[in-house]
């Protein structure tokens, strides 16, 4: 009887000629594995946790002591020469990969380019957002409103009773019939309405957006443009107050000393309403009654009409569910299109609607 402390014990998978068929399997699959992939599956078969070298090194434990040693030296032997085989062959397909990637990824840079035109931004986007800009650094919030309005916002919220004539066939685009109650909005000021609908005092919005007019396109006229609305109610709020941001707007987009001035008008929604004026950034009022010296972007009169504006009509305040008693507020509204063009001496207003990259390109990439 064999003694299973100290004789060997057969265990096939430790036998000589089953360790040195293993590493020539390894070896042999090593060698035919053509790709880094390859190899890397070879490996796994071969060198990894369930390859038969694997499998015998956890039988060693399984041996009497006294055939440990030979065992353990018979396989590290063979792993260990098993994994220098890997590596060798793992360095010479890096080697093959790279010279490979260098050809088949390589850029020929002296082929012709696809050269496309650099497109720019519209420049009413640009005047918009700088305007937008002066008014959010001073803590007012930018509102929008939809373009297909109720004629309730549009009109009848804002005192425009049925008989004014802005609210005739000749200037409004009614959607479907005119008794449809839809309109494409006129004018930005519905967005008052609703925000003053929507929101609690203190108010100090601004509302750029697109309003529509039945006009025909000509150089002064379009039937789509922009406004810029502004809305500010709080508690003790006055005409100083509206004529001071005014003024403020003016130096930001047209230089300091740039002022404004306040001729009394006529508004549905406001009450004392008055028009803006700007006075004239080319000839700052040098060219009014000095012929040596005329001005043609304000025909020397010294002024440009810039919009309407005024205190909001306490019937409005109502409307909107505001106490009229404790509120007060200002509101203004200007044409973007307009501004755009006497301060860019933009001359014809289908340069602004048509779109050609010819006309946004001259305005470069201004912020
Ligand atoms: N909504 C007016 C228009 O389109 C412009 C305007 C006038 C707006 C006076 C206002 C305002 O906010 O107070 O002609």
């Amino acid at each position: 009887m064999p003694n299973p402390n100290f004789d060997p014990v057969e265990v096939s998978a430790l036998q000589p000629e089953t360790i040195e068929a293993a590493v020539s399997a390894a070896l042999a699959a090593f060698t035919a594995a053509s790709t880094l992939d390859e190899l890397k599956s070879q490996r796994l078969s071969h060198a990894g946790d369930r390859s038969g070298l694997a499998l015998a090194n956890r039988e060693i434990g399984a041996l009497p002591p006294a055939a440990r040693a030979a065992a353990g030296q018979r396989v590290g032997a063979a792993r260990a020469q098993v994994d220098r085989a890997l590596a060798a062959r793992q360095a010479e397909l890096e080697i093959e990969r790279d010279a490979r990637v260098l050809i088949e990824e390589a850029v020929d840079v002296t082929l012709p380019s696809d050269r496309r035109a650099a497109g720019a931004r519209h420049p009413l986007t640009t005047i918009q957002e700088r305007i937008a800009d002066v008014f959010t650094a001073m803590g007012y919030e930018v509102a929008e409103g939809p373009e297909v309005e109720a004629e309730w916002y549009n009109f009848d919220a804002l005192n425009i009773g049925v008989d004014h004539p802005a609210r005739s066939l000749m200037d409004t685009f009614f959607l479907g019939s005119p008794d449809s109650g839809l309109v494409l909005r006129t004018h930005t000021s519905p967005v008052q309405v609703r925000t003053m609908l929507w929101r609690e005092p203190p108010i100090y919005v601004i509302c750029p957006g697109r309003v529509y007019r039945t006009d025909e396109l000509d150089a002064t006229h379009t039937p789509v443009f922009h406004q810029v609305e502004g809305l500010v109610i709080d508690e003790g709020i006055t005409m100083a107050h509206l004529k001071g941001t005014l003024d403020h707007l003016a130096a930001a987009m047209f230089g300091p000393g740039i002022v404004t001035r306040l001729r009394p008008a006529y508004f549905p929604f406001t009450e004392p309403s008055a028009e803006p004026d700007l006075l004239c950034f080319v000839c700052r009022g040098d060219s009014v009654g000095n012929p040596a010296r005329p001005c043609r972007t304000c025909d020397s009169e010294g002024w440009i009409e810039w919009g309407g504006c005024g205190m909001v009509n306490p019937r409005v305040l109502v409307a909107c569910g505001i106490d009229p008693e404790r509120y007060s507020g200002f509101a203004f509204g200007m044409g973007i299109d307009r501004t755009l063009m006497f301060r860019n001496g933009v001359e014809d207003m289908r340069d602004i609607v048509e779109g050609d990259v010819r006309f946004t390109a001259a305005f470069g990439v201004q912020g």
